[in-house]
């Protein structure tokens, strides 16, 4: 696999609290890196209930757990797989 997948929670707890901002990323991440992220919204993950502790808004990139994720936090991330995958 050499296409990273980004997955955003759109559920309410993250919506409201820096999906919507996450999920207008979109665009950006496709225009930037093409056909190599996927990106997709998702209804709740499930995190939120997890935890106390767990902070909205979650994102999936690949395997890993965002949490607070935000726009610069979410860019690093799929940065940081997509060198993973290019470099094996
Ligand atoms: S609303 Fe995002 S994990 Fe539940």
């Amino acid at each position: 696999m050499n296409q990273v997948k980004v997955t955003i929670c759109v559920g309410t707890a993250c919506y409201v609290l820096g999906g919507a901002e996450l999920l207008g990323m979109v665009d950006e991440m496709t225009a930037k890196f093409g056909g190599k992220v996927i990106c997709e919204g998702s209804p709740c993950l499930g995190f939120c209930k997890l935890s106390r502790n767990s902070k909205a808004p979650f994102a999936l990139v690949n395997d890993k757990l965002l949490e607070a994720a935000t726009p610069e936090s979410l860019l690093k991330a799929v940065e940081e797989a997509l060198s993973e995958v290019q470099n094996g």
